[in-house]
Order: structure tokens, then C-alpha cells, then sequence
């Protein structure tokens, strides 16, 4: 996106290419949203025009209307809200609509101002973020110029309210930054040229932050035998990854953790081609990580992070893991390896370990983890879990926020036994069943004493095979990283 900013007129006087409405399904047909705010012949012509073209309001429906009187825009957008709400639209629907309007003038419009209903600042920061994440486009095909946008506001021009569009700028741009890391293929994004990568961003961001490299020898000797064991099959050899922001006055400290399995073929429990083609998106937790952490920093909040990337390819040669294998973890753990496609835990554990050593406030760790998250919540819902659970409220009140969809799923003591071995502490998965939780039950072994910590389960979200909707694109969603830094703005 060239720009994003607060627009400074009104709706109707505004000099765009094109003005965005809202058209919601009322019991009788379509009503255009913020009507008030627009003059009444322009109100008049958009609703005969709807009616004309057939459009009901759902979500993902969008119509361009030319020479609309009363507008001084070339032509006026309307995008669908779904139904017509009592109070403010929810974010979720903001988002939508911002997205569905912005991607449907790509490449067809150069200017673009938003005058989707927005009574208060989360409506303003709803729409800004839709906006943004609808106009993302893979950085290797960026073919078509993005328009500029504006975002009218109908809850004024106060400080917050242009805090609100700054912000999602900002972090509009770092979930970009995850997108394009994960659609890398993973011939180009390997556990060392991501850590290359990392400090480019960092190098070139305003804010300032420092990266912490450990490679392969380092793991070994700091005796991380889990990420070790996954990433040993590769000729890419794994790396650990801390990028740190430590503000002057800081509130609080948050440790992030992503899974970054740059690609997982499985292992000697080989995936089929199906399961294994878009297996380079299993670094999302990573990539995500690392736009949060730049996006805090350069929102200068008072709030130190740390984000731990566990780097790892999962691959077969004649050094990979066997199922069977035992582990030492970093904190002395033993595992057994009874599934060399369950790696994701595995560098998760010794990531979790080191970053508890820092003793944090709390902790979050995200993941692209079981395929169980999937057969539980489908492809648009994360699960989330926890060890605390007014902490794991407060991640789940960060997504609500951040418009994704999370739920909240249990760690059942009684399921630790399904873990145990015969021949080390713990084994690293249990039968299928409850799979997502289980998981969830390993990694809480990696939790410093005390501290409150957070995991969610993104396998379904963190990408989308099937076609944009929203603000949502195909592949690479960036789910996440609004979560991310939601949840450390909590904290300022
Ligand atoms: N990366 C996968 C999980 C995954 C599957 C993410 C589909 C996104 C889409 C993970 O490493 C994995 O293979 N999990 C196994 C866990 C099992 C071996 C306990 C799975 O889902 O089958
Ligand atoms: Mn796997
Ligand atoms: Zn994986």
C-alpha cells in the first residue's frame, strides 16, 4: 500500500477515484449503511442503483456505481456488510468489507477513500486494517500500483482516532512482511537465509532491535537435542533466533515463540504429496513472531518483547531423526520420537525453554502444529490453550480485538498419561484423538515455573488454499500477527 491515511473532508466532497459505502441486508432489501452522513439525492441514486443491479448486502458482494449526484468521487463502491446492525458492525465485519472493496480495485483505481459506518476508533482501526490486508498482493507478482487510501472517520479527527490509522499502517505492513515469508518457497527460505532476512528488517526498521543468532553448533552445545533432532536430516541446518525490543520504560516483558519449520516433508513418517505440497507455510509462527516484534517497536510501545524463531527444516537423508529415536531437550527433558511428522513441538519445546530462562511476564507461542486443530475447528479458526486461565482470556479478548478467530480449548490433566514412556520422561505424541489438546499438554512441559503462557494452534488459518474473502487473501493470511500485537498493547 503507497499510503493509508485518516481522510480530512467529508464523504461526499471528497476528490478520491472512488468512495466506499456500505450496503447492509435490512428485513426489506438492502439499506445503504451511513446514509446520514451522505447527501440525500446520492442516498436515493445508490439505493435505486442497488435495487437496478440486483445487490442484497451480503459480505464479499461489491458494485461500482458511476456519476452518483451529491459525490464528488468518479464513482462510489458499495460492499456488502451482511446484516444490518443495531449498534456498530462488529470489526470482523469491517474488516470484510474494507478488504473485499480494496481488493476489487487493485490495479483499477488510484485513489480510494472508505466511508464504511464508524462510529467509534476500533470501527476506524477495523476498517484501516481491511483495507490494508485486501490490497496484499505476493511482493514477487506485485504487478498491478496499489491505490492510495483514506479512511473517512465518523468518530472525528481526535489523536486517537489518526493513532488508530498509524497504527494499522504499521501493522498492516508487518503482516505483509509475514505473508511474503511465508509464500516464499522453501528452496528460497531456508533456516539461514530467514535468520539473513530477519536482520535485513531489523537493520532497516526506524525502531531498534537486536537479533540473536544460535546456530547448529551453538544448539548443540546449549543442549537443544529437540530442534537438533528435527532439523539434523537437512543440509539446511537449524538456527534460534531471538529479535529483541527493549523500550526505556517498559511495563512489562512478553516472550514470543513461532514454530519455523521452513518446510515439512514429515520426516520418516513422509507426507503425501497432497498433505506435503504446501508445507512451506510451516514457518507461519515464526513469520508471525517477527512482524509482531518489528510492529511493537516501531509502535513504540512500552512494552519489551522478545521473539523466539525456532528455524528447522524437516527433511529425510541418511542423518534424519528415526521414529523411536530419544531426545535431550533443554531443560533435561527426555523424549522419545515415536512420529518424526510431530517435529513442530519438538522446536517449540527448546525455544520455550530458552525464552523462559529470561523469566518473561508471559509467554505465547503460535504454530502451525496438528492437522487436529483443523478436524476440531476447521480451516478459519485457530485453537487456543493455556496454562492460566485469566492470561489465556486475554489473548482470546487480543484476537477478538484483532478480528481473528480464536476458541479457546481445554488442556485436560487427565491426558498427560496418554504421553508417558517407557523409555524416556515423556513420549511426544499420543494417539489421534485429541490431538490439538495433547499437543498443547507437551508443550506445557517447556513453561518456566510461574509463568502465565499461551498457545495457539493456527494450522487451518495461517493459510487459505480456497479463494479470498474479506480481507483475507489465498494463501498466506497472516493470521496472527494483529493477535501479537493486540495482545502486547494490553500491557502499555
Ligand atoms: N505442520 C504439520 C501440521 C499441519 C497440517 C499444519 C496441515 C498445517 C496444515 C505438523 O507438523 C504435523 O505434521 N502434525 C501432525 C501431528 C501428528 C504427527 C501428531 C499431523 O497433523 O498429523
Ligand atoms: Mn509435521
Ligand atoms: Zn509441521
Amino acid at each position: 500500500m503507497t499510503t493509508l491515511k485518516l481522510a480530512t473532508r467529508s464523504a461526499a466532497t471528497l476528490p478520491a477515484d472512488v468512495l466506499v459505502v456500505g450496503l447492509a441486508k435490512g428485513p426489506r432489501g438492502p439499506v445503504l449503511a451511513s446514509a446520514e452522513d451522505l447527501p440525500t439525492d446520492a442516498v436515493a441514486h445508490l439505493s435505486q442503483a442497488a435495487q437496478t443491479l440486483g445487490l442484497n448486502g451480503s459480505p464479499d458482494e461489491v458494485a461500482r456505481v458511476v456519476a452518483v449526484p451529491g459525490i464528488t468521487a468518479a464513482s462510489v463502491l458499495v460492499s456488502g456488510l451482511g446484516p444490518v446492525a443495531e449498534a456498530a458492525y462488529d470489526g470482523v465485519v469491517l474488516r470484510r468489507a474494507a478488504g473485499a472493496a480494496m481488493r476489487s480495485l487493485i490495479g483499477r483505481a488510484g485513489t480510494v477513500a472508505l466511508a464504511l459506518p464508524t462510529p467509534d476508533v476500533s470501527s476506524v482501526t477495523a476498517v484501516a486494517d481491511g483495507a490494508y490486508a485486501g490490497t496484499y498482493q505476493y511482493e514477487r507478482r506485485a504487478a498491478a500500483a496499489e491505490p492510495a487510501v483514506s479512511v473517512v472517520s465518523g468518530a472525528g479527527r481526535s489523536k486517537a482516532v489518526k493513532a488508530a490509522v498509524a497504527r494499522a499502517g504499521v501493522v498492516g505492513a508487518r503482516r505483509r512482511l509475514a505473508m511474503d515469508l511465508i509464500t516464499l518457497p522453501a528452496n528460497l527460505l531456508t533456516p539461514e537465509t530467514f535468520v539473513q532476512r530477519v536482520r535485513k528488517e531489523v537493520k532497516a526498521s526506524p525502531a531498534k532491535l537486536t537479533v540473536s543468532v544460535m546456530d547448529e553448533v551453538a544448539l548443540a552445545k546449549a543442549g537443544c537435542g529437540g530442534i537438533i533432532g528435527v532439523g539434523q536430516g537437512s543440509d539446511n541446518p537449524p538456527r534460534m533466533v531471538s529479535v529483541t525490543y527493549r523500550p526505556s520504560r517498559s511495563k512489562a516483558s512478553i516472550a514470543l515463540v513461532g514454530k519455523g519449520i521452513t518446510f515439512d516433508t514429515g520426516g520418516y513418517r513422509i507426507k503425501p504429496i497432497e498433505g506435503m505440497l504446501t508445507m512451506k507455510h510451516d514457518m507461519a509462527g515464526a513469520a508471525d513472531v517477527l512482524g509482531a516484534v518489528l510492529a511493537v517497536a516501531e509502535l513504540g510501545l512500552p512494552v519489551s518483547v522478545t521473539g523466539w524463531l525456532c528455524l528447522a527444516e524437516n527433511m529425510i537423508s541418511g542423518n534424519a531423526q528415526r521414529p523411536g529415536d530419544v531426545v535431550t531437550m533443554r531443560t533435561g527433558m527426555t523424549v522419545e520420537i515415536l512420529d518424526p511428522d510431530a517435529e513442530g513441538r519438538m522446536v517449540l519445546g527448546d525455544g520455550m525453554a530458552l525464552a523462559s530462562e529470561q523469566a518473561p511476564d508471559a509467554m505465547v507461542d503460535i504454530a502451525t502444529l496438528t492437522g487436529m486443530q483443523m478436524t476440531a475447528l476447521g480451516r478459519r479458526i485457530a485453537g487456543l490453550m493455556g496454562n492460566d486461565d485469566a492470561f489465556t482470556s486475554r489473548v482470546a479478548e487480543a484476537a477478538e480485538a484483532a478480528g481473528e478467530a480464536m476458541w479457546v480449548m481445554p488442556l485436560p490433566r487427565d491426558y498427560r498419561s496418554s504421553l508417558d514412556s517407557p523409555v524416556a520422561d515423556i513420549a511426544h505424541k499420543a494417539e489421534a484423538w485429541g490431538g490439538m489438546l495433547t499437543a498443547g499438554i507437551f508443550l506445557s512441559e517447556f513453561v518456566g515455573a510461574g509463568i502465565p503462557w499461551a498457545h495457539i494452534d493456527m494450522a487451518g488459518p495461517s493459510w487459505n488454499p480456497l479463494g479470498a474473502y474479506g480481507n483475507v487473501p489465498k494463501g498466506a493470511t497472516g493470521y496472527g500477527v494483529s493477535t501479537l500485537v493486540q495482545l502486547v498493547e494490553s500491557y502499555a
